[in-house]
């Protein structure tokens, strides 16, 4: 059996870069260090995080003294202000590349531009860009929320870092006829989409496909449905431990892909453990081979 791993499979640089940020502050800081909301959507990273000491808030009201952590993702604004009001040191370890996305947005309010969000009504990082516009931007998950856009020429549209670009592609179609003055700032993160291309394109060469990550991970999720939507027989898994001997029966070539907040560990353990399930079917074949004859 041949293990095809993507190139861009796991960390990006933005989670990368906050990790550590965090694993940094774990090792210097004298005082409680918390991070506001799970780092990255991956369990298994946190659970390394908390071992140097940085533990999880998941609110700003639930901590008194010491530092907070923004993770990637990245906060409305007054969220950094209250924590300043209430003395705590702040680390912004928000991706520059979302940090690009709350800027634009921001700038097109100022403009006057009625702000769309092409994006996760639920994602953090969408909360956070809502902030820059005052809370005064509209979330665009799909065609159904098409209605919400309001009658007007001044329209501005960002997008969700880790969106699928045909999202983004839809809702311009969709504006195109109707709008005079059309801004859109595809901010979509391009580890994102040179991920998700990848995925697809091992999909296609493949029998199976492992995607690797957080079961909360918007971006891990999405890997799976676009290796679904390509065919292939696909498994959504966050450890090696979950993969079952008997997915891999007459399977030829497997696919790795992981998401943004998967940890090259993980992608280790589980390329490991698939080749100890080869060696075991590789056994079995012969032992049969031999009883044959
Ligand atoms: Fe940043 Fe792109 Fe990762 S926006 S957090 S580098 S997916």
């Amino acid at each position: 059996m041949e293990i095809l791993v993507g190139d861009y499979a796991g960390f990006c640089f933005g989670v990368d870069r906050a990790m550590e940020i965090a694993f940094e502050a774990g090792e210097s800081k004298t005082d409680e260090v918390y991070t506001l909301g799970p780092l990255i959507h991956n369990p298994q990273a946190v659970g390394k995080l908390n071992k140097v000491g940085v533990g999880l808030a998941e609110d700003i009201n639930d901590v008194e003294e010491g530092t907070i952590i923004i993770r990637s993702h990245g906060v409305a604004p007054e969220v950094i202000e209250k924590a300043e009001k209430k003395g705590l040191e702040v680390i912004n370890a928000t991706c520059p590349f979302v940090k690009k996305a709350q800027e634009k947005a921001k700038k097109l309010k100022e403009d006057g531009y009625q702000v769309l969000i092409s994006g996760d009504k639920n994602h953090p990082e969408v909360a956070g860009i809502l902030g820059f516009t005052n809370e005064q931007a509209i979330v665009i998950e799909d065609e159904s929320d098409f209605s919400k856009v309001p009658n007007t020429d001044k329209i501005g549209v960002i997008t969700q870092t880790t969106q699928s670009i045909s999202h983004l592609q839809n809702l311009v179609n969709y504006l195109l006829p109707k709008v005079k003055d059309l801004k859109v700032h595809n901010t979509i993160c391009t580890t994102t989409s040179q991920r998700q291309e990848e995925a697809a394109q091992l999909a296609e060469k493949v029998d199976l496909m492992i995607v690797l990550g957080g079961y909360n991970s918007a971006n891990t999720n999405r890997l799976a449905e676009i290796c679904c939507e390509n065919g292939v027989n696909t498994h959504h898994v966050e450890t090696a431990e979950e993969l079952q001997t008997d997915w891999f029966t007459n399977i030829k070539k497997v696919g790795i892909t992981a998401g943004a907040s998967t940890p090259n560990w993980i992608i280790k353990e589980a390329v490991k453990r698939m080749e100890e399930i080869n060696e075991e079917k590789n056994q079995v074949e012969t032992t049969e081979g031999e009883e044959k004859t």
